[in-house]
C-alpha cells in the first residue's frame, strides 16, 4: 500500500507515521518510510537513535549528488537540466534502516515563487513518483500541509491520504483545502484521522464540519506523547493505547483496499 499523511503543522502527521511504521514492522511488513516534510522528525517517532541517524543524509542536502543526477552546474538557475534524473537506486543507499523500516529522509525544498523548479525539487519529485509507482513495500509518506511533493500522474498510485485533524476550526480548515487540492490531483481515497480526542463530542463535530470524508479512526489526546516528544522516544515505545488506536487505524484502512 502508498499512504501519504498530510495536515495542518502540529495536528500528529509525524506521530501516526512513525506510528504506523512500527506496527507494521512488528507484524513483519516491509516498510518504506519517506519524510517529506521540511521539518524533518519522522526519524524519532519510529525511534531511530542519533547515532543511526548520523549515517543518513537529508537528500536535497546532497549539492554534489543533485548536481550529478540532474546534470545541473552549481548556481546556475534557468540553465538546462535533466527533468528524469535516475533515482531508482537512491531508496536503497541513501536510507537508514530499523528492523523492516527503512526511512529516507528528503529534507527542505527552495521554494519559489510559484513553486521552485529547481534541480533538486526535480530530483525529489521524480524520486517520489518512484517510490509510489514501483516499490512495493508498504509507503508511508510523512508530508507537509500542501500537497505539493505530489505530481500529476502519480497521485493514481496513492491508495489513500490521511488527513489528520484535531477537534478545531484550523485544522478542519485546511483538511477541506486539502481535499480540494487532492481532488484536482485527482486522488480518490481521503481518509480522516481524528486526533488529540478528548470525548465523543469532538469525534462528533469533526464528523459534521467533514462529511464529505470517510472517518477512518480516532487517537486520544494523550499526555504520554508529550513526555515521548520531551525524552526523544518514539510513542510506540512508550504508550499501549495508541498503538491500539493505530492498530485500529490501519486494520480499517486495509479493509477498505482488500
Ligand atoms: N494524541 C496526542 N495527544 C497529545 N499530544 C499529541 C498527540 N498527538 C501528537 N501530539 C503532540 O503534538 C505535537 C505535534 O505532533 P507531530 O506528530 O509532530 O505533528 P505534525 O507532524 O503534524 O506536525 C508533538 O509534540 C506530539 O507529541
Ligand atoms: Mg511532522
Amino acid at each position: 500500500m502508498k499512504v501519504a499523511i498530510s495536515g495542518k503543522g502540529g495536528v500528529g502527521k509525524t506521530t501516526l507515521a512513525g506510528i504506523m511504521a512500527r506496527i507494521l514492522d512488528e507484524r513483519g511488513n516491509k516498510v518504506l518510510a519517506i519524510d517529506a516534510d521540511p521539518d524533518a522528525n519522522l526519524a524519532d517517532a519510529i525511534g531511530f537513535s542519533e547515532d543511526e541517524l548520523k549515517l543518513v543524509k537529508p537528500i536535497a542536502e546532497m549539492e554534489e549528488f543533485i548536481r550529478e543526477r540532474t546534470g545541473s552546474k552549481k548556481g546556475q538557475y534557468g540553465t538546462f537540466f535533466k527533468l528524469n534524473p535516475k533515482v531508482d537506486d537512491i531508496p536503497d543507499r541513501f536510507s537508514v534502516v530499523k528492523g523492516n523500516i527503512k526511512l529516507v529522509i528528503l529534507g527542505n525544498i527552495a521554494k519559489g515563487g510559484g513553486g521552485c523548479f529547481c534541480p533538486e525539487n526535480v530530483l525529489l519529485k521524480n524520486l517520489i513518483s518512484h517510490v509510489l509507482i514501483e516499490r512495493d513495500e508498504f509507503v508511508i509518506v510523512d508530508m507537509e500541509a500542501g500537497l505539493e511533493h505530489l505530481g500529476r500522474g502519480t497521485t493514481e498510485f496513492v491508495d489513500s491520504l490521511i488527513v489528520v485533524v484535531e477537534p478545531g476550526k484550523r485544522s478542519i480548515q485546511t483538511a477541506k483545502d486539502i481535499k480540494r487540492l487532492a481532488g484536482d490531483l485527482g486522488i480518490k481515497n481521503v481518509y480522516v484521522v481524528g486526533n488529540k480526542i478528548k470525548g465523543d463530542e469532538d469525534v462528533f463535530l469533526l464528523k459534521e464540519e467533514l462529511d464529505g470524508f470517510s472517518y477512518l479512526g480516532s487517537i486520544g489526546y494523550n499526555e504520554n506523547l508529550l513526555k515521548a516528544d520531551r525524552l526523544g522516544v518514539s510513542p510506540y515505545d512508550m504508550d499501549n493505547k495508541i498503538k491500539e488506536e493505530v492498530i485500529k487505524i490501519l486494520d480499517n484502512l486495509r479493509a477498505l483496499h482488500v
